[in-house]
């Protein structure tokens, strides 16, 4: 797992963006594994700037969504079909028939959930799942509990996911109580993910997710496991982590990174009238102490 801290959100969403756009040049029929909330959607709206101003081409990829809530039909306003239709699809140029999303209506859910396996697989799998993390440390809905080789299936939300997403409804009430979601054994045998959080409210998750013992109870520790993850997160949500210096480090002296790395500004800061001008200690190439 790698971490790389931004120093905001918007920095975070961008980085995240630009990797999968390098991904995407490098393979136009990727298979990306996609995610929705809140957190997304500066991913989405960077991934569309992209695609105006720089000619991002989504016309032979696929997409998977991670999960839908039972119920909701595809056009209803709360569905994530809603959601990835509103901030994505409808905006890039890619096929609706090429964006996959579990059918919440399904009348046989159990089938539905094996189908979107299988559909995975026909694809050759997913070659860049996206994440965000819930307050509890889900990942797409694996609440607490979820079996760490757990597939595509049906899962009851927790009080503390039907609160998060209250504001996409209204009110708690009006939240859907199930969701089909891919399994954190689905998530894990993706070939890299990508997890971005930011904000403070989720410092305390982010730090029991990457630092923490792997445990069910926090579905986001499974990716603990996996070959190549990385989480990246704005200094809010960084905040409670412990190894933040040496994350930092590493981030600023790998290689693969090198065309990550925010551009420092040219020349000398300009130097305020009647301050005397210091050299500011070299922090950049130090290891942690
Ligand atoms: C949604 C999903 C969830 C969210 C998570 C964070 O498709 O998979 O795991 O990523 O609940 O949501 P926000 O970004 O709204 O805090």
């Amino acid at each position: 797992m790698e971490v790389i801290i931004q120093p905001e959100e918007t920095a975070a969403a961008r980085l995240v963006a630009r990797i999968i756009a390098k991904e995407l040049r490098a393979n136009p029929h990727l298979v990306m594994g996609l995610a929705t909330g809140r957190t997304m959607e500066a991913v989405y709206e960077e991934l569309v700037r992209m695609h105006n101003d720089e000619r991002l081409d989504f016309s032979l990829c696929h997409t998977f969504n991670l999960d839908e809530y039972v119920g909701l039909r595809p056009g209803a306003a709360g569905s994530y079909r809603a959601y990835m239709n509103r901030h994505l699809f409808s905006r890039v140029n890619i096929d609706a028939r090429d964006t996959h999303l579990p059918d919440g209506t399904a009348s046989d859910l159990d089938a539905e959930c094996r189908g979107y396996e299988t559909l995975i697989q026909k694809f050759g799998g997913i070659d860049l799942q996206l994440l965000g993390i819930g307050r509890a440390g889900h990942i797409g809905f694996n609440e607490p509990l979820s079996a760490l080789r757990s597939r595509t299936r049906v899962k009851q939300l927790t009080p503390t996911t039907i609160l998060q997403n209250a504001p996409m409804f209204g009110r708690p009430g009006k939240v859907p109580r199930r969701a089909i979601t891919m399994g954190v054994g689905t998530i894990l045998e993706s070939r890299r993910c990508v997890l971005l959080a930011t904000g403070r409210e989720k410092a305390e998750i982010v730090a029991k997710a990457v630092e923490g013992p792997i445990t069910s109870m926090i579905s986001a520790t499974a990716l603990q496991l996996h070959p190549w993850c990385t989480v990246i997160v704005d200094e809010a949500a960084a905040s409670e982590l412990q190894g933040g210096a040496y994350y930092r480090w590493v981030f600023a002296n790998e290689p693969e990174w090198a065309e990550f790395r925010l551009k420092r500004p040219r020349g000398r800061a300009p130097a305020r009238s009647g301050a005397r001008t210091t050299r500011s200690p070299r922090r950049r190439n130090r290891p942690p102490a």
